[in-house]
């Protein structure tokens, strides 16, 4: 039998690539694995068409880079603990993950990566778009460098996935997000991370889970943060990727960004997501309860 090997296309100039050549259904060769695996780290975001796997294929593919990471707020797929629902239906107005953000950030230990299965597309509409903080990092001044070399960041997902944060307010998201009585800890990450896998020094902020600067006030904090977000936003550190049925985008949550664009209301979209573990982030420390005064 004839074996097609893998191949690896860059998608964009910032990151990604796209991986043809490889049947997910089945294990990975150690040759073409090693191969997609220094894909994932160049790129930062690795994509498959026209993978149709079974709910026990997606968890095996998973398995094959690390044990999974359960996420806690997200509702699983029926029978399958290991997969959460990433699910819009016609009659639901807010979609999950629609900002800037990077999955599990404010975990002690955050994911090593987030595989996304797409099950249901919308005809048009409902794109991913991903961003390389490697690269917002070594586009700032040396200055700026200087200056966040110091600094860590408090990360949360209270005022995400807490009884009082933006998931509770929203009136039709039941049975999509639950368990916000896990939504308390706090964590401290540095904001210029070193990627465990790559070396690579990473900007380790976020719009959506990053709460403050350790040590500073969130009114303090701000002004720089929004200053980092607007530059890690430019066009040129992202790439936007359009779902099939079969799709599959495999991210770097200690590299990239994520943003799933919310353009395609009355119309389903569901997706299977699968979070695996990552290896903790020098110095990263975790912190019990935001100091009161910062905490506003
Ligand atoms: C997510 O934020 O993990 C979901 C992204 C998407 O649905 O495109």
């Amino acid at each position: 039998m004839s074996h097609t090997p893998v191949s690896v296309a860059p998608f964009s100039s910032a990151l990604g690539a796209v991986i043809s050549g490889v049947d997910l259904s089945r294990p990975i060769a150690a040759p073409d694995f090693a191969v997609i695996r220094q894909a994932f780290h160049d790129h930062g975001v690795i994509f498959f068409r026209d993978q149709i796997l079974t709910p026990e294929q997606h968890i095996a593919f998973a398995r094959q880079w690390a044990p999974i990471d359960i996420n806690r707020f997200f509702k699983a797929v029926p029978g399958y603990p290991e997969i959460a629902e990433v699910r819009k239906e016609p009659e639901q107005t807010t979609n999950i993950g629609g900002g800037w953000h990077t999955d599990h950030s404010y975990d002690t230990v955050p994911a090593m990566g987030s595989i996304l299965l797409a099950r249901e597309t919308p005809p048009s509409g409902g794109d991913t778009l991903f961003a390389h903080m490697g690269r917002a990092y070594d586009a700032l001044s040396e200055g700026m460098k200087r200056t966040l070399e110091g600094l860590q960041a408090v990360h949360g997902s209270a005022h995400i996935f807490g009884d009082k944060g933006h998931h509770a307010r929203k009136t039709d998201n039941s049975g999509r997000i639950g368990n916000e009585a896990a939504a308390t800890q706090e964590v401290v990450h540095p904001v210029v991370i070193r990627h465990p896998d790559t070396g690579r020094k990473t900007l380790y902020v976020n719009p959506a889970f990053t709460l403050r600067f350790d040590g500073w006030t969130m009114q303090e904090s701000e002004g720089l943060l929004q200053t980092l977000y607007r530059h890690a936003m430019k066009p040129e550190f992202s790439c936007r990727f359009s779902w099939a049925p079969g799709s599959i985008a495999f991210w770097d949550n200690r590299a990239t960004w994520h943003y799933a664009l919310n353009d395609y209301q009355g119309q389903r979209r569901l997706m299977h997501r699968i979070t695996v573990q990552g290896s903790p982030i020098p110095p990263a420390a975790s912190v019990s309860a935001a100091p009161q005064s910062a905490a506003h």
